[in-house]
């Protein structure tokens, strides 16, 4: 006799919903989108630029697609992007706030030789990523949780990374990252009076371009030693745990992270 599995009571249908994806125009943004179309989403890719040749890809591939190009650190443009789709395609139920740069170094470089310090982290470098990871992250989360507010509820997933806990070699990343997951846990409990559920993802090592052509090709090798499933993940498995967030009620509060059990 066949096992008989119960179908979830109550979860949340992704069928027709507004899901918006910051940075969607490629990496993981591009396949939460598609896993998210897959089953019947009405997607908005917003990315600084290239979203509506994203969208008219997600549309060949026969979903229901929009772009809306979005710089997440600058809040006219934040603004004014939700305000056209909320025109356009309708107020957000699900926003997944995935647009995030790398500008790896060290905080202060040391020359053995002469005893004297060869460079630092410059300012640049730590505010780039500070104002991408962290200030757009804040930009677009209150933005989308206003939206879901009026219109009675929705989900923010904010993209983190394993990077939260203090990696070697990017203060500014690991400084945002961490900072992504507090305000997680922090809108999990200013939003839920507004039925607005937060949960986000900690993505370990996923092979996007991100890192295979932005980080250091030495240390992405040694890390890649370090991951004990053995690889690094793959966009569609991050995509298939936005899908579990979105279709389980239970999930807020929390940063789930999917890894292949890396340590940092
Ligand atoms: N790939 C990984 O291993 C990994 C691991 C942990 C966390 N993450 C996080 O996942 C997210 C997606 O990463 P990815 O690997 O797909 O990267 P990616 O570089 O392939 O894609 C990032 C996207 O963000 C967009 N973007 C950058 N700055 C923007 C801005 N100011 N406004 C709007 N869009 C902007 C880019 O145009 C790009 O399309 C990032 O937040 C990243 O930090 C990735």
């Amino acid at each position: 006799m066949g096992r008989k599995f119960l179908p979830l009571m109550g979860g949340m249908e992704i069928k027709d919903q507004v899901i918006l994806v910051t940075g969607g125009a490629r990496g993981l943004g591009f396949a939460m989108l598609a896993a998210f179309g897959e089953r019947g989403g009405r997607l908005v890719v917003c990315d600084r630029a290239g979203s509506a040749a994203a969208a008219e890809t997600l549309r060949a591939q026969g979903y229901d697609a929009t772009g809306i190009d979005c710089n997440v650190t600058e809040e006219s443009s934040v603004v004014s992007a939700f305000e056209q789709i909320a025109a356009q395609v309708g107020p957000v139920n699900i926003a997944i706030l995935n647009a995030g740069i790398l500008r790896d170094g060290l905080l202060i470089r040391f020359n053995k030789a002469t005893g004297k310090i060869k460079g630092k982290m410059s300012l640049e470098q730590w505010q780039s990523v500070i104002d991408v990871n962290l200030t757009g992250v804040f930009l677009t989360g209150r933005e989308a949780a206003a939206q879901m507010a009026e219109a009675g509820g929705g989900l923010i997933i904010p993209i983190s990374s394993v990077a939260m806990h203090g990696n070697p070699g990017q203060s500014n990343y690991s400084a945002a990252k961490a900072g992504v997951a507090a305000l997680t846990r922090l809108w999990a409990q200013e939003l839920s009076r507004f039925k607005i559920r937060v949960c986000g993802i900690a993505p370990g090592f996923i092979a996007t371009e991100m890192v295979l052509k932005d980080m250091n090709a030495k240390a992405l090798e040694e890390w890649q030693s370090r991951i004990p499933i053995g690889r690094l993940g793959r966009p569609d498995e991050i995509a298939h745990t936005a899908v579990f967030i979105a279709e389980n009620d239970l999930m807020t509060g929390v940063v789930v992270e999917a890894s292949g059990g890396i340590k940092i």
